[in-house]
């Protein structure tokens, strides 16, 4: 890659698979890794800025711990999302995560664990990019993924095929061997043609799973229903567990 920025050198890419560049940076004595999709157009760095004009960035605002933008990638449409705490360690540090090895870093691990369910069919959106910055004991990191057009939150949806369909695609994601860390109302998405897609794989995991594991994301997709739109408990609730279900016994 060729970066516009003026103090960077590019060292060249270390690895290449399926496709998916792996770049590592050098700016102003700190180490920047990136993973780049080839849809994401030059300066690729540029593009986990929220301030760089042509991304023409707009905070998301529902949903989050607004740290995501909706940007544009050339013709693309993307969002990007800056990592940061929630709850007390927030006031100490905000955006810094301990450095455990890029493997570990919670944009490289959210890209992967998305590049490989994207690749087997699950509704995820593409991955396009994950940035570090790579302090001495810390990082800073960032992801850039597709944006799913037209998405409204599950928790705003009273549709009964739609929630039949989330249950379907989750109990998908759960024979995948995907355990999501965050299984909410807004990190389901459905778009216009009242697809089901699932966000923010941040800290999920790939492994076997144990009933109990499923089970503990069912519970707390269903506290999260109560807290957000308690009469969907009622009216929906029975239609997701339905559409669980269908698939296992299809199994
Ligand atoms: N690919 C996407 N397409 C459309 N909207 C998205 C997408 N990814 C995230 N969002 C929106 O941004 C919000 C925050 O992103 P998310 O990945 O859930 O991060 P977090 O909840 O940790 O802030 C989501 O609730 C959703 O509204
Ligand atoms: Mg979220």
């Amino acid at each position: 890659m060729t970066p516009s920025h003026t103090n960077l050198t590019a060292v060249p890419s270390h690895r290449v698979t399926d496709e998916i560049a792996s770049v590592v940076l050098e700016q102003d004595g700190q180490t920047i890794h990136l993973r780049l999709d080839p849809l994401v157009p030059e300066p690729a760095l540029a593009r986990f800025d929220p301030a760089y004009l042509p991304s023409q960035a707009q905070v998301v605002a529902s949903g989050g711990r607004a740290a995501a933008w909706f940007v544009q990638l050339a013709s693309l449409e993307a969002v990007l999302r800056h990592f940061k705490r929630g709850g007390l360690m927030a006031r100490l540090v905000r955006e810094r995560y301990l450095w455990l090895g890029l493997e570990r870093t919670r944009s490289f691990a959210e890209f992967d664990l998305l590049r490989i369910m994207w690749q087997a069919g699950l509704p995820v959106p593409r991955p396009l990019g994950a940035a570090v910055w790579r302090g001495r004991l810390t990082y800073r990191a960032a992801l850039l993924t597709q944006r799913i057009q037209q998405a409204r939150p599950l928790g705003q949806c009273a549709e009964p095929k739609v929630w039949f369909e989330a249950g379907r695609v989750i109990a998908q994601m759960h024979q995948f061997d995907v355990w999501h860390a965050d299984l909410n109302v807004f990190n389901l998405l459905v778009d216009a043609q009242d697809k089901v897609w699932i966000i923010d794989l941040d800290r999920g995991r790939r492994k076997a799973l144990t009933a109990m594991q499923r089970a503990e994301n069912l519970s707390r997709l269903l506290r999260s229903v109560k807290k957000v739109a308690p009469e969907l408990e009622s009216t929906c609730w029975h239609l997701f567990k339905q559409g669980y279900q269908a698939v296992f016994n299809d199994a």
